[in-house]
């Protein structure tokens, strides 16, 4: 019942984004969007509290590659920053109070960026993406010049990974926030609050409440609902949030990257590729920790359109923004050919080949896999 309800609620939210967006869009389906045009005017028009999860991958400013657009742009950091500080609050107005967001950027430009996020966010992870090569490739910084490097080689990108905050105090979270609100409005006592959880004695002393009021941890679905249920009995209110309007999704695993250095293996250079295409994988990893199905996820950098794909690989809804029209086109057949059950996508296999896989029949499956064929 719950599932089915946030599921209309985030499709309501889809198409009021796409209504907002109506004079930009390029391409659009029941699970994904796409809006040529540019990133700040753009989501300027997208309504507030619209997205879960945004992660993007602006241009890095600092690394003046001239075939990304807008790269070279900015005439000093300064003007950078102010235009990432014009992306922050937007970014802000559009997540959701229990979203989150995973900004890309360079070793050079995160702290002050990050620095920038600190107004309205919680800084969750500073995340240091390795960017491996797959053995057997190099790449090219094996073949420079290593005497002459006048400080440490830069071969990191740096992700930061934040929710928006509250109060602008560091754990004060949005399901703290309304927990605490909705207990006093009840007239509950903390201790209270846990015995009717069930969990008085397994968390010292104020219990189980008073570690989420403080944001230290979540309550698990049983527990939520044993609160929603002891609220609610008091008759001073209603109603309670759904778990997933509420509580920021975080699902790690210790079968996967669960630290904040990441080693997922950058793209190997092929035809079409784009110069700073993000892997397959890394972004799957994020969307499948840090949202629920069904969820919108946000790209208004989208280049390739990687995140699209990733988005609705794990069966979320997609929007990408792409102000480069050559892009914005790849985005497009990209799309319709994934949404036609016939994408060709370049994909890092297990064995850690490059592969190219066609599907041939909507979601990839294991016949698929077994149609892979060495790129
Ligand atoms: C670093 S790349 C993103 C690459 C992407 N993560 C991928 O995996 O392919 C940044 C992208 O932002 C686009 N861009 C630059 N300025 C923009 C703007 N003002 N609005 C929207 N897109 C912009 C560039 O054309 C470029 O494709």
């Amino acid at each position: 019942m719950n599932e089915q309800q946030y599921k209309i609620s985030r499709k309501k939210d889809f198409n009021k984004i796409a209504e907002s967006l109506t004079d930009n869009i390029e391409y659009q389906s029941s699970d994904a969007l796409l809006s040529f045009g540019d990133a700040i005017k753009l989501l300027k028009k997208i309504p507030s509290q619209s997205v879960s999860l945004i992660l993007t991958d602006p241009p890095y400013h600092s690394t003046k590659k001239k075939n990304i657009k807008n790269d070279t742009a900015f005439e000093s950091d300064k003007a950078f920053l102010l235009w990432m500080q014009a992306l922050i609050v937007e970014w802000r107005r559009i997540l959701k109070p229990n979203g989150c967001i995973y900004l890309f950027c360079s070793s050079k430009m995160a702290g002050r960026i990050e620095y920038l996020f600190m107004e309205a966010y919680n800084i969750l992870n500073h995340i240091v993406w390795s960017k491996p090569n797959e053995p057997g490739f190099d790449g090219w910084k094996q073949k420079m010049k290593k005497e002459s490097l006048r400080q440490w080689y830069p071969h990191s990108e740096r992700v930061i990974f934040a929710e928006p905050a509250f109060e602008g105090n560091l754990f004060k979270v949005y399901f703290a926030n309304v927990i605490k609100e909705q207990r006093k409005k009840c007239e509950l006592t903390m201790k209270e609050l846990t015995e009717i959880t069930g969990d008085y004695g397994k968390v010292n002393h104020g219990g189980a409440v008073s570690n989420w009021e403080a944001g230290r941890n979540v309550p698990s679905r049983t527990q939520y609902q044993k609160i929603c249920e002891g609220l609610i009995a008091t008759g001073k209110v209603d109603v309670m949030p759904l778990y997933e309007d509420l509580i920021r999704p975080f699902e790690a695993h210790s079968n996967a990257v669960f630290t904040d250095v990441w080693d997922f293996y950058s793209v190997r250079p092929y035809k079409g590729k784009h110069p700073a295409e993000k892997p397959l994988d890394m972004l799957e990893h994020c969307i499948k920790t840090s949202s629920y199905e069904g969820d919108i996820v946000l790209d208004c950098f989208a280049g390739s359109g990687s995140t699209a794909i990733a988005a609705l690989n794990c069966q979320r809804k997609s929007i990408s923004i792409e102000l480069d029209e050559k892009w914005v086109e790849a985005i497009k057949n990209r799309l319709e050919k994934y949404e036609k059950g016939i994408d060709e996508f370049i994909k890092i296999s297990n064995s850690q080949a490059i592969m190219k896989l066609t599907r041939t029949n909507g979601k990839p499956t294991s016949n698929d896999k077994q149609q892979l064929t060495l790129f």
